[in-house]
């Protein structure tokens, strides 16, 4: 079985012999993918919705692991405990979605746990989150799929401060040199920001927002005129 390139992207850090969730699995293909290559022996796929979870049995049985992989119904973490798994999967969803997953989560503040985080839109409320509750982003990349431009990036629990700039939660470490996608992903962030804080400044609205973005496009200046 293949998988799509932002799939794979999130399944390349999930750790060899790691138990992994996959939290709104839908067709559960990066878990099968996982189970398939030998990656992982097992795992659970879970969604917040029966429907998804059919199409996960589907693939289960298309592929003859249904031994393998547990299903779960479960509003992110909410039915599944930390003992059950080592790496946890968020892909495919809204970065305001999976803040507020973890938020709620206390046992994934554990060292020996991995999460992986493909987010779709508002990365840096992860990025946020993460960086102000003691994880340390250890691993980003990015990828073209279908023509539009992916992330996704792994995080563990460190415990102590490790709290990054305004840019670094809009961009993280990107833009990676000689990644297309990474650049491209790099100035879309660069150009909601500045769209995001004209439209504040042309309804003048000069609230704690505005002048959180317009000192985070000041930081972008300062990098670029010291690249120049
Ligand atoms: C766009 S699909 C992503 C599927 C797959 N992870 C991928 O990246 O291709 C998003 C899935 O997340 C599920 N979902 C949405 N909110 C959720 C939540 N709070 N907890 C668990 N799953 C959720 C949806 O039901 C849906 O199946």
């Amino acid at each position: 079985m293949n998988l799509r390139p932002r799939l794979k992207m999130a399944a390349d850090m999930v750790r060899s012999g790691s138990r992994f969730a996959d939290i709104g699995t839908d067709h559960a293909y990066l878990p099968a993918w996982l189970i398939l290559n030998g990656i992982c022996n097992s795992g659970i796929a879970s969604d917040l919705r029966e429907s998804p979870l059919e199409n996960a049995a589907q693939t289960l049985r298309v592929y003859n692991i249904e031994e393998k992989i547990s299903l779960r119904l479960s509003d992110g973490l909410d039915c599944i405990s930390g003992d059950e798994c080592d790496d946890i999967v968020f892909a495919g969803m809204g970065g305001t979605l999976i803040k507020e997953i973890l938020e709620r989560t206390n046992w994934i503040k554990d060292k020996s746990k991995r999460l992986i985080i493909q987010p779709m839109s508002h990365s840096e409320d992860v990025r946020i989150y993460l960086c102000e509750n003691g994880f340390e982003i250890i691993k980003e990349s990015a990828c073209v799929d279908d023509g539009r431009d992916y992330i996704c990036f792994c995080t563990e629990y460190k415990g102590s401060d490790c709290k990054k700039s305004g840019l670094y939660y809009f961009t993280g470490v990107h833009p990676i040199p000689g990644n297309d996608a990474s650049k491209r992903y790099y100035d879309r962030q660069i150009k909601w920001l500045n769209t995001r804080c004209s439209s504040l400044d042309n309804a003048g609205i000069h609230s704690e927002e505005y002048y959180y973005l317009k000192n985070i496009l000041h930081e972008y200046e300062v990098t670029q005129n010291g690249k120049s």
